[in-house]
């Protein structure tokens, strides 16, 4: 038998905790002090100040647009929103009960076959495709909304930004502002992590020089995990479940002795409150005093103090991530439960497709290796003598 002792490698740190992988100037994540930033932004200050167009072009270019430079993407975004006729056909034809979350993967994959620069990886046709999938996934999510529920599609309007236009397509009323800033906000919010694990396999895709559709459906389908973006939506199902702030604690107290995990809690990089929570909670706050509906809102309150104040979650920083109050806040912006993950990608197709960028302007084959743990030299056994 050769000798692989000699060889051997560290012990592989499973889900390659900590792992640093390549360079990257997109986001800053520290998980200790709970920062994040866009291209040096820190998310606050572009909470405060920003959008989600201009933090499109924050992401996609490197820095703020002058004003001129964010009119000309805002103008470019408006014309790329147009979703092709045959996928609304398609979108009819598809289960009305259906994922959601499934009907997104599968249309960015179906959208390469009528985007005429689907194989031309250059930089310029890319961040053009970039831009046609951006408006294009808000337009199959609403569309297929409304026809799973027995409505026609509604267009696009030019004269609304994306997150308005999104309400406009899904309800055909005029967007309420508070609704519309809220949602502009949470998709600013949420638009790129660093290497999470749905960005993380679109650069995988990307670093064999594939495409930039094959490299977001990987995304999509990644994104679709309950741990990683599907934990929004079960949030939101734990919350539903637990129906009044009174019941939290017997809630939590009987998901202790069941082993069951909080869904919206804990991170693999925060070992804090997710920065991202503060600006959300501030969202929602706004809007549950204007609409008076507190319930889902005082529910997470309650079970993020009584997660906050159990040792269990203390001594293993478990704290509120992105999802725990981007359920309630979807939620009260009347979004179905069952496409928060698809408003989540939504959002991360920016990030995605920035990463994608990234990765193929200095690109080598992502391929790590394994530690092999199984057997060698093992002798041939003829079928008729096994078991
Ligand atoms: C997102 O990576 C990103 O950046 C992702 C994201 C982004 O913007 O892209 O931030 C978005 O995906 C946020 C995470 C959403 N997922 C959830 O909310 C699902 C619930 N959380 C977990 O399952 C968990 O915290 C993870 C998956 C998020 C992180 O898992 P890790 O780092 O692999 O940690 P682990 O599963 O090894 O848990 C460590 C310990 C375990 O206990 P012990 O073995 O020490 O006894 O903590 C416990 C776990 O049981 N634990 C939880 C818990 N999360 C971890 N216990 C109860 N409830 C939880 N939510």
């Amino acid at each position: 038998m050769s000798d692989v002792t000699a060889t051997k490698p560290a012990p592989a740190a499973k889900g390659m905790a900590g792992m640093v992988i390549s360079d990257s100037s997109i986001s800053f994540v520290d998980g200790a002090a709970g920062i994040l930033e866009y291209r040096g932004h820190d998310i606050r200050q572009l909470a405060e100040h920003s959008s989600f167009e201009e933090v499109a072009y924050l992401l996609w270019n490197g820095h703020l647009p002058t004003a001129a430079e964010l009119e000309e993407m805002r103008m470019e975004s408006r014309s790329c929103r147009p979703l092709p006729g045959e996928i609304v056909t398609i979108l009819r034809q598809l289960p009305n009960d259906a994922s959601p979350t499934a009907v997104m993967r599968s249309s960015i994959s179906i959208l390469a076959h009528y985007d005429p620069e689907s194989e031309d990886n250059s930089p310029a046709a890319n961040r053009r495709k970039a831009c046609r999938l951006l408006g294009q996934i808000a337009a199959v999510l609403a569309h297929f909304e409304r026809i799973r529920n027995g409505h026609y599609p509604i267009e696009q309007r030019a004269d609304l930004d994306h997150a308005a236009n999104f309400l406009w397509m899904l309800n055909g009323a005029e967007p309420d502002p508070m609704a519309a800033k809220a949602l502009d906000q949470y998709l600013l919010l949420l638009a790129d992590h660093e290497f999470n694990a749905s960005t993380f396999a679109a650069r995988v895709t990307a670093s064999t020089d594939s495409d930039l559709h094959s490299a977001i459906t990987s995304a999509m389908g990644t994104l679709k995990g309950p741990l990683h973006g599907a934990a929004v939506q079960e949030a939101m199902v734990q919350f539903l479940e637990i129906g009044e702030s009174s019941n939290v604690e017997p809630w939590f107290i009987k998901g202790k002795t069941t082993g069951r995990r909080v869904m919206g809690i804990g991170h693999r990089v925060y070992k804090v409150r997710d920065p991202r929570a503060e600006p959300l909670v501030h969202n929602l706050e706004m809007l549950v005093n204007a609409t008076g509906e507190r319930q889902w809102f005082d529910i997470a309150r309650r079970l993020e103090e009584i997660a906050k104040e159990d040792p269990y979650f203390r001594d293993r920083n478990l704290s509120a991530n992105v999802d725990f109050y981007s359920a309630p806040l979807l939620y009260s912006l009347g979004i179905p439960v069952d496409t928060f993950t698809c408003m989540f990608a939504m959002s991360r197709i920016v990030g995605w497709t920035a990463h994608v960028f990234e990765q193929m302007a200095d690109n080598r084959l992502i391929r790590p290796q394994s530690n092999y743990v199984g057997p060698h030299d093992l002798p041939w056994v003829p079928i008729e003598e096994r078991g």
